[in-house]
């Protein structure tokens, strides 16, 4: 029952001491100094090692039905994949069919994720407009523990919210002290790019990224920033992947408006070369939206990271396999979007960050965990390592490496966009719920065993 993790560097998002750290049941009860180890408790020694909180990944999809198919990691397979990572949250998404209740999408999500192996949570999106999504939102929020909403502004024809949709959803989630958050991407002109490039007999994977170029993500971060402005609301921008759309999120908090970014460990590390490979099932593998940018978009993101206009981190896991990507092999309109890293998140950001003197240790652990635990409700019981929090808990061996490959990973989808990437920082022991759940490379997750988390309403200034 009890954990005694001894030595070790506590790293919190305001500062770093040394400490030891004491777990009982599902929660930490003690961190100091020469503590004493509890009879019979589990002693892990952490010398030379920090602890940090478990990670919390923003954004991922786990069983995602989409474009036509199902992504390949399902909640038991993606849980477990980011636990051998560090991380020991998950942030999923509801995502209802257009027309179809938010809470019957909910309970069918709910029921998916039963499997999950660490703790999972959801935001939902918001997906057409109507009396009874104005119901459910609230449903939603008093009873389920939602506090975020999303809205996509790209997938035309599918899951695309329009402005309508966007301003009375804003407004509701505002009405019940929840956050609006979108994927910015104007859908109209990446519809209209698209088919232009069909009409030119552009259909590779390589036309991709020339039919969402940077403008079109910029134009639609703006929007609804502008939006979100005009209604009071905050807002949080989901996988921000170039400078553009950064900036319009700069100009607005300079004025003093509440506006988060989350930034994709992938698009930090990986640039748009991928796409010209002549190596057509590897080019669609990496298709995902927003694409993966030019170089010079890695810089501003980190910049963004460490100048606090870009808050989180998540890595927007939605893996297909080779197979499902061949779909659009003669149409790149049809290849599943999405990639993977619920798994690489924690040592990609630590090695392209904390090694390379980007990131401290405490900015580390506050993009990759406390900002997230802030920003949507879930402070302090994630996101910290202290005395009554979740005992989720990272212990990082600044020193280990290890090789990143499709080969070696938990991941189900056979394909692994950071292959061959050789990170030094990896996680020696994950502890979810205070439980031992990954050992120096074993692997022991426990089907069911997560949770999901309850996010509360932020306090409002309207009655709901
Ligand atoms: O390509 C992506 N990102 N697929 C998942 C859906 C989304 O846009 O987040
Ligand atoms: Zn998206
Ligand atoms: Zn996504």
């Amino acid at each position: 029952m009890s954990i005694f993790i001894r030595g070790g560097t506590v790293v919190n998002a305001d500062r770093a001491f040394k400490a030891d750290v004491v777990c009982f049941g599902d929660k930490i009860i003690a961190v100091g100094d020469h503590l004493d180890v509890p009879a019979h408790a589990t002693v892990i020694d952490a010398s030379g090692q920090y602890i940090m909180p478990g990670g919390i990944d923003t954004h991922t999809h786990m069983q995602l039905p989409f474009m036509g198919t199902v992504a390949a990691d399902d909640f038991f397979d993606g849980t477990a994949a980011g636990l051998a990572g560090g991380t020991t949250t998950i942030m999923d998404f509801v995502i209802p069919d257009p027309k179809q209740s938010l809470l019957e999408a909910y309970h069918m999500w709910r029921g998916w994720a039963a499997k999950s192996a660490g703790d999972y949570t959801f935001h939902v999106a918001v997906t057409w407009w109507g009396d009874s999504v104005h119901a459910d939102m609230g449903t939603l929020v008093r009873d389920h523990g939602v506090n975020s909403f999303k809205h996509f502004m790209a997938y035309k024809n599918a899951i695309m919210a329009d402005d309508e949709t966007l301003v009375r959803s804003f407004t509701r989630a505002l009405e019940l002290g929840a956050i609006p958050t979108v994927h910015a991407e104007n859908g109209e002109l990446v519809y209209q790019l698209q088919q232009d490039l069909l009409k030119q007999g552009i259909r590779g994977p390589a036309a991709h990224p020339l039919s969402r170029p940077p403008e079109v993500e910029a134009e639609a971060a703006n929007r609804a920033i502008a939006i979100a402005n005009v209604l009071g609301t905050p807002v949080y921008i989901v996988h921000v992947s170039c400078a553009e759309a950064l900036e319009a999120i700069v100009r607005a908090r300079a004025k003093g408006q509440r506006v988060y970014g989350e930034a994709l460990a992938g698009h930090l590390v990986i640039d748009d070369s991928v796409y010209q490979s002549a190596d057509l099932e590897y080019a669609r593998a990496h298709v995902m939206s927003p694409p993966f940018r030019a170089k010079h978009h890695q810089a501003a993101l980190w910049q963004g990271l460490r100048g606090g206009n870009l808050h989180t981190t998540g890595t927007d896991h939605c893996t297909f396999c080779a197979e499902q990507k061949a779909a659009g092999a003669n149409d790149f309109t049809r290849i599943p979007n999405g990639c993977g890293g619920v798994e690489e998140r924690m040592a990609v950001v630590w090695d392209a960050g904390v090694n390379t003197g980007l990131l401290t240790p405490s900015e580390f652990v506050r993009v990759t965990s406390t900002n997230a635990a802030q920003i949507f409700n879930m402070y302090p019981r994630k996101g910290i390592v202290g005395a009554g929090a979740d005992a989720d808990l990272v212990v990082w061996d600044p020193q280990g490496t290890r090789t990143i490959s499709a080969a070696t990973q938990f991941s189900n989808s056979g394909f692994n966009v950071f292959e061959g990437r050789t990170v030094r920082g990896i996680p020696s022991h994950t502890l979810a719920a205070g439980k031992v759940v990954f050992e120096r490379g074993q692997l022991r997750a426990v089907e069911g065993a997560g949770r999901h988390i309850d996010r509360p309403a932020f306090t409002s200034t309207r009655a709901a």
